[in-house]
């Protein structure tokens, strides 16, 4: 049977399914052995999470570190926007990571379950000097600064952060990949016991994954990011390590790494194995190249909700353009 149904970017976002809604219908209509769009429908309130505990901070204030060893990290004013930096309470209970909660809102009422100390990243694969760092360790050997970039979601939302972290470069340079290495692959821990959303929502091929190619790796903008607003990250947006590569959709930024692999073909991504045409390895942000879900031509500025134009690699087209030429 053949349904006509209008396409995705025809449809106002309100009626678009988010990403996460998306996915547990599919896990549940593939359960039930539907196939038919028709039956999304009748399956629309099997998203709700559980959130929060007994242990949960009481507001996203108590989810915030004070500033102290190296932060604040002095700003690199390279890096300036021309647009307001988001209220930090906003940024820091708006977020996506799904081992919690696919419920943004929740994420930090959750999150605080992860162990982040001690925290180890193992470097592996093709490089001259594997080597497991200790994160505060590897903060030490870094070259931390501020850095103050756009933030554009899949999703069509975006925001303003003040991130604190290092170039990637600098690691690569300390682990000297080998010829061989043409991609550098990423991995988030995998624990249920912490992460509630990793045992609810089996579905999901945990741990999450992701890659940069050298190129991409290498360029200036990528960081690995170990604070934000002056202090540590927050554990809802990624402690006690996340990747920020400010030109790409927010998905290609891993947060909580624990390991990084150097590898020589272009490795799996986690959304691209769940829905390849939707997720693409190489995707920048694009308002050209519209999401089967999320018209990318606006992007909607959290908290007000205003609609501004998407430009082309967010905004950072000098610095990252010759890539793709
Ligand atoms: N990393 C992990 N491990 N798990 C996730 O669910 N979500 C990604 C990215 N990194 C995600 C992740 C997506 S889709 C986005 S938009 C950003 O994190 C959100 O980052 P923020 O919550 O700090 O704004």
């Amino acid at each position: 049977m053949l349904i006509k149904s209008p396409k995705s970017w025809e449809l106002p976002e309100r009626l678009v399914t988010s990403e996460s809604v998306y996915m547990n219908r599919c896990h549940f209509l593939k359960k039930l052995g539907f196939a038919g769009a028709g039956a999304w429908g009748l399956l629309s309130g099997c998203n709700r999470m559980k959130a929060g505990s007994q242990d949960a901070p009481k507001t996203v204030r108590d989810t915030i570190p004070a500033p102290t060893g190296i932060y604040p990290a002095s700003r690199n004013t390279r890096y300036t926007v021309d647009r307001d930096i988001t209220a930090e309470e906003i940024a820091a209970s708006y977020n996506n990571f799904y081992e919690f909660t696919t419920s943004k809102e929740n994420v930090w009422k959750l999150a605080y379950q992860l162990k982040t100390e001690p925290w180890k990243i193992e470097v592996v694969g093709e490089v001259n000097r594997p080597q497991t760092f200790d994160v505060d360790d590897l903060i030490g050997k870094m070259p931390m600064e501020e850095r103050i970039y756009r933030f554009r979601c899949v999703e069509a939302w975006a925001m303003t952060v003040p991130w604190t972290g290092f170039p990637v470069k600098a690691l690569i340079d300390l682990v000297q990949p080998t010829s061989k290495a043409k991609y550098m692959r990423m991995l988030t821990f995998l624990d249920e016991k912490q992460a509630p959303g990793q045992k609810q929502q089996p579905w999901y091929p945990w741990p999450y994954y992701e890659g940069l190619n050298m190129a991409e790796a290498t360029n200036e903008l990528a960081m690995f990011v170990t604070g934000i607003y002056g202090h540590a990250l927050p554990k809802q947006h990624g402690a006690p390590i996340r990747l920020i590569t400010p030109w790409k959709y927010g998905y290609k930024s891993i947060k909580s790494i624990v390991k990084i692999e150097f590898v020589e073909k272009q490795p799996k991504t986690f959304w691209n194995d769940l829905a390849a045409s939707e997720y693409d390895f190489n995707a920048n942000v694009d308002p050209d190249v519209p999401h089967p879900r999320w018209s990318q031509a606006t992007e909607r500025l959290i908290p007000t909700g205003e609609r501004v134009p998407t430009k082309k690699y967010n905004g950072y087209k000098e610095f990252v353009a010759h890539l793709y030429a």
